[in-house]
């Protein structure tokens, strides 16, 4: 359980006062603890569809989250308001479809659902909710959600879950109520990221190590192509099963194999030619990347920001010629970017299909690369991208606000 007092909520102290006195003024001050609890939207810096095949992945949390306030109910209604959408949500426990509550609300019930059954939750609540990680933009905003419910009910409710058990639940609430097959990284980014760090985490056993930023001589910026990814998630489920198909294959060769994160190169090459040639382009791109994650880990680890963006950049073209997620928006965007002096690096986050590009750049070229950006983007494609300058990374915290 975290309880935490200290800075690391000072940022955000506004908009916890904000929600504190919308769930004062829409459920009353009345007894009981108030659990506030907040947890942010994450880009991945480096490892592109790699999670799911048992590799490794490079994410960062961002200055932007999902806000929640939560109280106990007597009764097993569960009760929720968002404020941005201004919308409610109610429903009695335990009730086994979501399917008529908004979409919102479902991430939230999915996490109760897991709870349910994992720790017997069965208490209703209140919780009023904000937030501000763009939706649908492959910021993790769904990651953010999730967890925040998760935090905040286990404080309120009082269950102890480790922080990667955490992760795995609301990674099972999206696969079985939200119908998203994600692997585990954005649910993992989101819980154990660490300010001023980068987070090398190993999907496949969870290991992590919080990797230092260099945040006095670079800055990550989003763009954001404001293409919806409404393809990303039947071709993201498709992606899924091509890679199954290439383990398949090349189980026949080494019957260890049981994902794409653990064939190397060498066996890779051996039996490459004799693959259908969509499934060797995923291969290539999974066994690729998984290198490249690795080598900018380092390349980080020592402070080389050119080594690093220039496997970003790597990433990128992976991405788009042997992954093929990438589209004509995001790959101008990263052009543009690694065309202006002074940007170590640039490639798509998220599942793709639309989306952002993340760009890591020095400091003083910020306002030429904005300019630069909006100007190409505007130019092709009549309108502008949304950029973000992630000032701050921030962390998971729950506060528990006792009142008697
Ligand atoms: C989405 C998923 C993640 C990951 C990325 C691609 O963000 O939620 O699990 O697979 O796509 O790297």
């Amino acid at each position: 359980m975290t309880h935490d007092t200290s800075s690391l909520v000072s940022d955000s102290d506004s908009r916890f006062e904000h929600l504190q006195a919308a769930f004062a003024e829409r459920f009353g001050e009345g007894p009981g603890d108030l659990v506030l609890a907040r947890a942010p939207g994450r880009v991945n810096l480096v490892g592109g569809h790699t999670d799911y095949n048992g590799g490794f992945v490079l994410p960062a949390t961002i200055d932007r989250a999902v806000y929640m306030a939560l109280r106990r109910r007597e009764d097993q209604m569960v009760h929720l308001r968002s404020l941005d959408f201004e919308e409610e949500a109610r429903y009695t426990l335990p009730e086994s479809s979501f399917r008529q509550l908004p979409q919102w609300a479902q991430y939230v019930a999915g996490v109760v659902e897991e709870l349910h059954v994992s720790h017997g939750l069965d208490s209703g609540f209140e919780g009023v909710l904000l937030g501000d990680v763009p939706l649908g933009a492959g910021l993790g905003s769904s990651a953010a959600l999730e967890v925040a419910a998760a935090e905040g009910l286990k404080d309120l409710f009082r269950i102890e879950i480790s922080p990667q058990e955490t992760a795995l639940l609301c990674q099972t609430a999206e696969h079985e109520y939200v119908g998203v097959q994600c692997g585990v990284m954005d649910q993992v980014a989101v819980r154990v990221g660490r300010a001023g760090h980068a987070l090398s985490l190993d999907c496949r056993t969870l290991d992590h190590e919080h990797v230092p930023l260099p945040l006095s001589e670079a800055n990550i910026m989003i763009a954001d192509s404001r293409v919806s990814r409404e393809l990303a998630d039947s071709k993201y489920n498709e992606r899924r099963s091509e890679c199954e198909k290439g383990v398949a294959f090349l189980r026949q060769f080494d019957d260890s194999v049981e994902a794409l994160g653990d064939v190397d190169r060498s066996l890779f090459r051996e039996h490459a030619g004799e693959m259908e040639e969509a499934i060797r382009r995923r291969c290539r791109h999974v066994i690729s990347e998984n290198e490249r994650v690795r080598e900018s880990a380092e390349a980080l680890r020592e402070g080389d920001l050119a080594a690093f963006g220039m496997l970003m950049s790597a990433s990128h073209e992976s991405l788009r010629d042997n992954y093929e997620v990438s589209i004509a928006e995001l790959d101008q965007l990263v052009t543009t970017a690694r065309n202006t002096d002074g940007v170590y690096g640039a490639r798509m986050t998220g599942a793709g299909f639309g989306g952002c590009v993340v760009c890591l750049t020095a400091d003083e070229v910020i306002p030429a690369l904005q300019k630069r950006l909006i100007k190409q983007y505007e130019k092709q494609f009549g309108r502008a991208p949304t950029l973000y300058v992630v000032e701050d990374n921030l962390e998971t915290v729950t506060l528990n606000q006792s009142r008697a």
